[in-house]
């Protein structure tokens, strides 16, 4: 998708479709709706009234303009209250005009960037501009690898002008735009690298796949890469890594990327990012039943993630050292798996009794933290993992569940997630739940029981940790969507890589 800009007379724009995001507390104003409407002999502001378009949320009126100006329709998308606008309400917007431009066959549209003054959250110009060209990126996402003939259909939107005039925004502005619209589209680019590869299907992504993905993702960011098969992994003490890889056919795969800032730039403090990366979930011996399987492709969404992430930060040139870390692996059901009963040892030398085998993230997890502790000593560690379906239960489709040792951390990072406009709630980590994690013959063991799932995986993975501050962020709900919303397409989201692009390239 191309952005680009523009600053003249929108009336004389050329564009398949114009779109202008309304507030309440201005619709039938402006001098950009008064300059179309006049046009226009004032049917825009008929139409509005007649169709009582009010600016609410969800809102939209369109109309062909029968080439009485430029553009050849109009759409108004309502922008709801001006203080509770929301990055996603920006995404959306700039998503939905792309879109409606997709319907008309239309090679390119233009929306214009709104006035701001008293709109909500932080939003300046500079981050409107950022998140409108994410909207324009990944509302244009589409996952047609595997679509052949007419339902192939080529996309016809190909450009994106952004529509800032002297009527909407200051000129001095221009310069604060243009950083927006290029961070927009690098946030946007590693949403859609973690989308494509969440969206393949796991009979294709096995753990080699994803290791030659990360191989591709360190060329082309000039990254560090270090590949572990399962002899390096055995060597390390991976116990409970392995021991989920044994019942598939398919080897694991341990992948560690590594950024490190170039030239004179000291990395101000070393940060690794951990990904679960179950290429396939069927649940091991503890078999899911065939409707709960059926998505278990999303279960490398962390990985995703974490992959696609550093590569946006490695193109940014963050001052920080920073390590993406994904333990791959199918878990399958063989005569070859691991079984209810077993005691693995981890590579932190802490034994786990195995009383489910589908709880088998927060095994792989707890290998990768140790690795993370002993290889990297990073001050700082986050982990992105599809890892309970209670979170879900807790907190609903759309929110991730955020824990952690470390309030001072969970709350910086749910700060730029306020900022990145990702839902994310926090969860306690209550320590009178380990008692369910209580094993008579190892010390411990792999599940609790029913109540408190999300927390007691949690409380698992704090186990590996130590006194490295930590944020464990649950992301079974939003990493893959069952209906398009907004600049959310259907299918793998690439939840998480907006947030930790604003948490270590935060502007404020
Ligand atoms: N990958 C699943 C969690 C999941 C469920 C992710 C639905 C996305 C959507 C995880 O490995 C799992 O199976 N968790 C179990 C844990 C249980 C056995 C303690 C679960 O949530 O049922
Ligand atoms: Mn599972
Ligand atoms: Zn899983």
């Amino acid at each position: 998708m191309k952005l680009s800009f523009y600053t003249d007379d929108v009336t004389k724009l050329s564009c398949g479709v114009l779109g202008l995001l309304v507030f309440e507390d201005q619709v039938g104003e402006g001098a950009i709706f008064k300059a179309v409407d006049q046009r226009l002999d004032g049917l825009l502001a008929r139409l509005v009234a007649e169709e009582q378009f009010k600016g609410k949320k969800g809102q939209t009126l369109s109309l062909h303009t029968h080439a009485r100006v430029a553009p050849q329709r109009l759409l108004l998308v309502g922008g709801g209250a001006r203080k509770d606008l929301q990055p996603a309400d920006l995404r959306g917007f700039v998503a939905r005009v792309v879109k409606s431009g997709a319907a008309a066959h239309s090679a390119d549209v233009a929306v214009v960037l709104p006035y701001l003054d008293g709109a909500g959250g932080t939003t300046t110009a500079e981050r409107a501009a950022q998140f409108m060209s994410e909207g324009a990126v990944l509302g244009g996402y589409r996952f047609d690898r595997y679509l052949t003939g007419d339902k192939k259909k080529p996309f016809s939107v190909e450009e994106v002008k952004l529509v800032a005039t002297s009527d909407n925004v200051d000129a001095g502005r221009l310069d604060a735009l243009k950083r927006g619209v290029q961070r927009g589209e690098q946030v946007a680019s590693g949403v859609a690298l973690a989308r494509d590869l969440i969206n393949e299907p796991a009979g294709d992504l096995t753990p080699t796949k994803m290791a030659d993905v990360a191989q591709r993702a360190a060329k082309q960011h000039g990254l560090e890469i270090k590949v572990l098969g399962p002899k390096e992994c055995q060597k390390l003490g991976m116990g409970m890594f392995l021991a989920v890889s044994h019942g598939s056919e398919e080897e694991p795969r341990f992948i560690h990327l590594t950024y490190r800032p170039k030239g004179k730039t000291v990395a101000k403090k070393k940060i690794a990012l951990i990904g679960k990366g179950v290429t396939f979930d069927s649940g091991g011996l503890s078999l899911k039943p065939s409707a709960a399987m059926e998505d278990m492709k999303i279960d490398m969404s962390g990985a995703a993630a974490v992959i696609s992430a550093i590569g946006v930060l490695a193109d940014m040139g963050v001052p920080y050292e920073v390590h993406a870390i994904a333990a791959c692996t199918e878990n399958m059901p063989s005569g070859k798996s691991y079984k209810l009963g077993d005691v693995l040892r981890s590579m932190s030398g802490k034994t786990v009794e195995i009383n489910n085998t589908d709880a088998e993230g927060r095994l792989t997890l707890g290998d990768a933290i140790t690795y993370a502790i002993q290889e990297i000593k990073p001050d700082e560690i986050f982990d992105f993992a599809t890892l309970t379906g209670a979170c879900m239960v807790a907190l609903g489709p759309y929110h991730a569940g955020v824990m952690g040792n470390d309030l001072s951390l969970v709350e910086r990072w749910l700060a730029a997630a306020r900022l990145s406009g990702e839902e994310m709630w926090h969860l306690p980590l209550p320590e009178r739940l380990k008692e369910q994690l209580k094993s008579e013959i190892a010390d411990m063991r792999n599940t609790g029981d029913r109540y408190g799932g999300a927390l007691t995986a949690g409380l698992f993975l704090k186990e590996f940790v130590g006194d490295t501050p930590w944020v464990h962020v649950d992301i079974a709900g939003p990493a893959a969507a069952d209906k398009e919303l907004g600049h959310i397409a259907k299918g793998g989201t690439g939840f998480g890589v907006a947030t930790i692009v604003e948490y270590l390239a935060g502007r404020e």
